[in-house]
C-alpha cells in the first residue's frame, strides 16, 4: 500500500449519506444497553455476537440486526447509540451526515417514536455544537412492513416534521418493489420531506427506475445493480442521481464476492455521481474511512479519485447551497494541497 493513502484519507474533508444509526450499535454498548434495561441478548458475550456476524445475504443480517435493537429502550440509549456513532464521525474528519433510523423497528416493540427520535436529535445537535458536524436526519419505512404500518409511521412523524429532513425506504428488497409505497411517498412530498429509497441492492434495476418514477427519489441507496442496464446508467449520469455507495456492505452481504470485485470505480467510470457510505458499520467491519481505504487498496483508486468521491458526498448531500460549496471548495484545496504520488 502506499504509504500515507490511510492519512490522506482521514484528513479528507467528507460527508456520510448511507448510514442505519441501529447499525452503528457495537456488540460492547449492545451488552451495556441490555444489561441496563434487564433484556436478554442471544449471546453469551461480545465475542460470541461477533462471531455471530457472518452473513450469507442481506436477509441473514437484517435478522440479527432486528434482534440486537432489543437492547435500545430509553432516550438515553438511543442518545449513547447516536453519540457513540457522531463522535467517531467526528474524528474521522466527517463534516456532515445524513443518518437513517427506522421508527418501526421500535414502534413495533412498544417504544415510542418520540423516545427515540428525542435521543437521537439530541446527541445530533450536541455534536454539530461541539464537533461542526452538521446533520440532515432521514427516517426509513421497512419496506417488508405494510403500508398501514408506514402511513401510520408519517402520521406520527409530523410531530416532529422540521426535524426530519428527509424519507427513506429500507429492509428485505426483493419481492418489495418501491411501488408498494406510492402513496406514502407523495403523501411525504406533500409534506416537504426530501425522498431517497434503496433500490439495486439485491433487488433488479427495474427497481432502481422505479423508485425514480413512481416514488420520485433525488438519491439512491445502494444502485450498484444498475450497471447491468446501460439504459438506466445513461439516464442516472444525464439526471446526476447519486448512489450512495457502501462497499464493506457490498462484500459483506455478498452483494460482490470480493473488494476487488466492487464496481465502485467503473461506477465512477460510467460518469456516475458516487459516494462512498459504511451503512451498518459495526456489522461489516468498517467506518467510512475503512470503506475509502478498502476500495483505495483493492481498485487501486488515485487520490483524485477519493478527492472526487469527497467531493461528490457534499454535492450529493441535502445541505443548503451555501455550506455544500464551502465544503466542496475545502476538499479541492485539500486534495491540492496533498496531490501526492
Ligand atoms: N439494506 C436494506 N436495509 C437495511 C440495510 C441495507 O443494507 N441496512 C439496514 N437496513
Ligand atoms: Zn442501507
Amino acid at each position: 500500500m502506499e504509504s500515507g493513502l490511510r492519512d490522506f484519507i482521514q484528513g479528507l474533508p467528507k460527508a456520510e449519506l448511507h448510514l442505519h444509526l441501529e447499525g452503528t450499535l457495537e456488540p460492547e454498548l449492545m451488552f451495556t444497553l441490555a444489561e441496563r434495561n434487564g433484556v436478554h441478548l442471544p449471546y453469551s458475550d461480545v465475542e460470541a455476537a461477533r462471531a455471530a456476524y457472518d452473513f450469507k445475504d442481506l436477509q441473514s443480517f437484517l435478522d440479527l440486526y432486528y434482534s440486537a435493537c432489543a437492547a435500545l429502550v430509553t432516550e438515553q440509549d438511543f442518545y449513547d447509540l447516536t453519540w457513540d456513532y457522531v463522535t467517531k464521525a467526528a474524528m474521522a474528519n466527517i463534516k456532515h451526515v445524513e443518518p437513517f433510523f427506522d421508527p418501526q423497528t421500535h414502534t413495533n416493540r412498544g417504544i415510542p417514536f418520540g423516545i427515540a427520535i428525542a435521543g437521537i436529535l439530541r446527541a445530533l445537535e450536541d455534536a454539530d455544537e461541539m464537533f461542526g458536524v452538521s446533520f440532515r436526519l432521514i427516517m426509513c419505512f421497512l419496506r417488508d412492513e405494510s403500508l398501514d404500518s408506514a402511513r401510520h409511521t408519517l402520521q406520527t412523524a409530523h410531530l416532529y416534521r422540521s426535524k426530519i429532513a428527509g424519507v427513506g425506504l429500507d429492509s428485505a428488497e426483493v419481492d418489495f418493489p418501491p411501488a408498494l409505497f406510492e402513496s406514502i411517498f407523495q403523501e411525504a412530498k406533500e409534506q416537504g420531506y426530501r425522498l431517497v429509497a434503496h433500490a439495486g441492492e439485491e433487488g433488479p434495476p427495474s427497481y432502481i427506475e422505479d423508485a425514480l418514477d413512481v416514488l420520485g427519489v433525488e438519491r439512491i441507496d445502494h444502485g450498484v445493480r444498475c450497471l447491468e442496464d446501460p439504459a438506466l446508467v445513461e439516464r442516472l449520469v444525464r439526471d446526476r442521481v447519486p448512489l450512495t455507495v457502501c462497499p464493506l456492505s457490498n462484500v459483506r452481504l455478498r452483494v460482490v464476492d470480493k473488494a476487488q470485485d466492487h464496481p465502485l470505480k467503473r461506477l465512477m467510470d460510467a460518469g456516475l455521481v458516487v459516494t462512498v457510505n459504511s451503512d451498518d458499520p459495526a456489522y461489516f467491519g468498517g467506518y467510512l474511512n475503512e470503506n475509502y481505504l478498502a476500495m483505495a487498496e483493492a481498485l487501486d483508486l488515485t487520490r483524485e479519485d477519493l478527492t472526487k468521491l469527497a467531493k461528490d458526498s457534499f454535492a450529493a448531500s441535502f445541505l443548503p447551497e451555501d455550506r455544500k460549496q464551502a465544503l466542496i471548495a475545502e476538499v479541492e484545496a485539500y486534495g491540492m494541497k496533498n496531490a501526492g504520488s
